[in-house]
C-alpha cells in the first residue's frame, strides 16, 4: 500500500532525527535507521519522481497523504519542524547516504546550522529572515496566510469587529446578525446560492474573508444537518464572530509571514479564551458565540488548546467551526504552491475524522461540499 510506505518513510524520518539527537555519530543503532531510511527515500523519490513532505498544523503530508501526528515520535518531528520553520521538504531523485545522513544530523542539531551547507538532492522551506547557508526559498518568504487574519477583512466584518470592540455594542451585534440573516434568506430563496457561496471560497483573489468564509460554511452545515431556523442563525453569528479574540493578539503576530515560532504560537493560542473573554462582556442575545469562541481549537478529542479537563462534548456550533476553520485555512494555505484543492483539503482532514473532528459532522460537511 502507497499510504502505508510512506507513513513508513516519515515514520523513519522522525526515529532517524530522534536517534541523531539521543546517539554519538556513527552509533549502529543510527546508522541501522538511516540505511533503513535511506533506501525508502531513494525508491520513493525515484517512484514519484520527487518525495514531497509537508508540514502543515499537526499534520505531515507525505506526497498527497495526510498523517496526524498522533505518535510522540511524530509529534516530535512536527514541532521540531515548527521550531525550525521548515514547512516542506523535498527529496529528489538519486539523493545519497551522505547527503541524507548530513541533513539528517543537521536537523538534529538543537539551534543553528553547520556552516557551509550545500544540498544537491534536498530543497527545503523556511521562514523569512532565518539565516543559514545552503538553504534554498521556495518563496516562501512572500507567501502569507490570508486566511487567519482579521487583518485582511471585509470592510463590514471589520466594522462588526471593531465596533464591538471599541464597546459600541449593539449596533455591532445587530450588523452581525444583519449579514447572517441574508444569508439564511438569500440560502432559503435561492437553492444554487449555496453552491455559488460554497465555491466562492476557493477564489485565489476571494474577497470573502476568513471569518465569514467560516460563518457561510457553518451556516451551511447547520442548514444541512437540519437545525431549526434560529439556532442556524445563532450558530452562523457565534461562527463570524470565533476569532475575535484575534482583535487582542500584536498586530505584528497577525500579519507575520511564514511560520509561527513556539513562543509566537504560544500567544496566538490565547485568542479563545481572549474572545470569550470579551464576548462575555457583550450582549450577543445568545450565549453561544463565546462558548464557540473558547471551544472551536479544542478537538474532538480534546486534543488542541485551551486545555479543558471535562468529559463534557463540545457544543455541536463549535464542532462545526472548527470543521469550517481548518476547511478554510487549507483553502487559503499560500505557504505551500497553492491552495489546497477541495479534494485534497478534505482527503488531509479526512485524516483527522473521529479524532480532529466529530466524526457525524465531518461526514455531512464532506457530503455537503461534494
Ligand atoms: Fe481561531
Ligand atoms: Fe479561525
Amino acid at each position: 500500500m502507497t499510504k502505508d510506505t510512506l507513513f513508513l518513510v516519515v515514520s523513519d524520518f522522525a526515529l532517524a532525527i530522534q536517534s541523531a539527537s539521543a546517539y554519538p555519530e556513527n552509533h549502529p543503532r543510527v546508522q541501522e535507521i538511516l540505511v533503513r531510511l535511506h533506501r525508502r527515500v531513494q525508491s520513493e523519490a525515484k517512484r514519484l519522481r520527487g518525495l514531497n513532505i509537508g508540514f502543515f498544523r499537526d499534520h505531515v503530508v507525505v506526497d498527497e497523504f495526510p498523517f496526524v501526528g498522533l505518535n510522540p515520535t511524530l509529534t516530535r518531528l512536527i514541532e521540531r519542524m515548527r521550531e525550525k520553520g521548515i514547512e516542506k521538504i523535498l527529496f529528489s531523485e538519486g539523493i545519497t547516504f551522505g547527503e541524507l545522513k548530513r541533513f539528517v544530523y543537521f536537523l538534529a542539531a538543537g539551534t543553528g546550522s553547520p556552516s557551509e551547507q550545500i544540498w544537491e538532492s534536498i530543497i527545503y522551506g523556511r521562514i523569512e529572515g532565518a539565516e543559514s547557508i545552503g538553504v534554498v526559498s521556495l518563496g516562501l518568504a512572500a507567501a502569507s496566510r490570508p486566511s487567519e487574519f482579521l487583518a485582511g477583512a471585509e470592510d463590514v466584518l471589520k466594522s462588526v469587529l471593531t465596533s464591538m470592540v471599541a464597546e459600541r455594542k449593539r449596533s455591532g451585534v445587530e450588523e452581525g446578525r444583519d449579514i447572517v440573516s441574508s444569508i439564511m434568506k438569500g440560502l432559503r430563496q435561492e437553492g444554487m446560492l449555496i453552491d455559488r457561496l460554497i465555491r466562492m471560497q476557493g477564489h485565489d483573489d476571494y474577497t470573502v474573508t476568513h471569518s465569514l468564509n467560516v460563518c457561510i460554511l457553518v451556516v451551511a452545515q447547520a442548514s444541512h444537518i437540519g437545525l431549526p431556523e434560529n439556532r442556524v442563525r445563532e450558530a452562523g453569528l457565534a461562527a463570524l464572530l470565533h476569532d475575535i479574540g484575534k482583535e487582542l493578539i500584536p498586530p505584528g503576530l497577525l500579519t507575520k509571514r511564514g511560520q509561527l515560532n513556539v513562543d509566537e504560537f504560544d500567544l496566538m493560542k490565547k485568542h479563545p479564551a481572549a474572545g470569550a473573554k470579551l464576548l462575555r462582556k457583550i450582549d450577543c442575545g445568545t450565549e453561544l458565540p463565546m462558548i464557540v469562541a473558547f471551544e472551536h481549537h479544542i478537538k474532538y478529542n480534546r486534543t488542541g488548546y485551551p486545555k479543558v479537563h471535562t468529559g463534557e462534548p463540545l457544543h455541536v456550533a463549535s464542532y462545526m467551526t472548527q470543521i469550517a476553520d481548518v476547511y478554510d485555512a487549507m483553502r487559503t494555505y499560500r505557504s505551500y504552491q497553492s491552495a489546497f484543492t477541495v479534494e485534497q483539503a478534505l482527503s488531509i482532514m479526512n485524516g483527522g475524522r473521529g479524532t480532529e473532528f466529530e466524526p457525524r459532522l465531518f461526514d455531512s460537511f464532506v457530503e455537503l461540499l461534494s
